[in-house]
């Protein structure tokens, strides 16, 4: 007799073990939120995802990382991860925001995303120009159509105007113009600070109030966005933007072309996936660590893509021998 190997084998064994993964990270930033060192809250995040995805049942290879071999001691792009049982890539930030953690800000994330082999794209570390949209518009917006146009799309799958809209942009120099133009077609703009990659995920969801994400933000957290919203059926259309010619030649050798929009499916074409992101601060989606006499407690988004879940998991985690909690609902 043969056996059909299931086709989510990869995502039964990882959906929930993910959860320690980002739990992990999050647990080790949250000791230093608020501490206003950016580069201590990332080291803590890293070393701690890094501990815990050798202990998962993988052969892993660092897709989207925290920098070249060169730049980054660990969870670099190319790092071989583990010795188990499932070939999969993996793509982290082991702190999304690690100026707002920093600075005890709203939006800090430990995130993750994995896939079987070839299931997410390796991008270049540079700025992608980009458009997030709920489930009911995917499929009809285009990055390149006026801004307007979009909008318009937006309100109509939205069943609503376009003075409903609420639309999250990276509150930065380079999108005078971009806010200008949703302004003036109608819509409210929400403006963020930083952490583009949870902004993206709560227009994947109803009920959070934003129905787009419009601009620049870093080409690795559009991967990895691409990853959840594909999760949730919503789209991301992803430009990336070289700013130089050693850019320019990054993009030649890892194959991304220029000017060419990609959609949810090529930047996380994964048959299998499984995401998670653990809150280190308070945010829109997810509560941040909260800490108390040995322990704490954390709140995490897990998703698996062809096992259709969606979980948000509340966990406590005891870290002391001697902690003694009564548990809060
Ligand atoms: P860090 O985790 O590296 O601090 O990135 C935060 C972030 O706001 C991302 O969410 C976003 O994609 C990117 O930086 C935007 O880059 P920039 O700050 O250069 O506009």
């Amino acid at each position: 007799m043969t056996l059909t190997r299931n086709k989510s084998d990869i995502e039964h064994a990882l959906v929930l073990e993910i959860a320690r993964v980002t739990e992990a990270a999050a647990l080790a930033a949250s000791r230093w939120v608020g501490m206003g060192d950016k580069h201590a809250v990332d080291k803590a995040g890293t070393e701690a995802m890094r501990d815990v995805l050798g202990s998962l049942d993988i052969r892993g290879e660092v897709v989207i990382g925290e920098g070249e071999m060169d730049e980054a001691p660990m969870l670099y792009i190319g790092e071989q991860l583990g010795n188990g049982k499932y070939e999969v890539d993996i793509a982290v930030d082991p702190v999304e925001g690690t100026s707002v953690t920093a600075k005890g800000l709203p939006n800090g994330l430990a995130v993750i995303a994995i896939s079987e082999k070839g299931g997410l794209m390796q991008a270049p570390d540079c700025y992608m120009e980009k458009l997030i949209v709920p489930p009911p518009a995917a499929g009809r917006v285009h990055l390149e159509w006026p801004v307007e146009a979009n909008l318009a799309a937006i309100a109509q799958a939205l069943e609503r105007n376009i003075q409903d809209l609420l639309i999250t942009i990276l509150d930065r120099e380079r999108h005078a113009d971009l806010i200008r133009q949703v302004r003036a077609a109608g819509a409210r703009v929400k403006l963020i600070g930083d952490g583009d990659v949870i902004a993206g995920l709560a227009v994947g969801m109803r009920g959070t109030g934003v129905h787009a994400l419009m601009g620049l933000g870093g080409a690795p957290e559009g991967v990895i966005t691409a990853a959840a919203l594909k999760c949730l059926g919503a789209e991301i259309q992803g430009r990336f933007i070289a700013e130089d010619d050693a850019q320019r030649e990054r993009f030649v050798t890892m194959g991304v072309e220029e000017g060419r929009i990609y959609h949810t499916n090529e930047l996380a074409p994964g048959k299998q996936l499984v995401f998670s992101g653990t809150g280190i601060t308070h945010g829109e989606l997810l509560e941040g660590v909260r800490r108390f006499g040995g322990g704490a407690r954390t709140h995490t988004l897990v998703m698996g893509y062809a096992t259709r879940v969606v979980r948000f998991i509340d966990s406590v985690h005891l870290e002391e021998d001697s902690a003694r909690v009564t548990i809060r609902i």
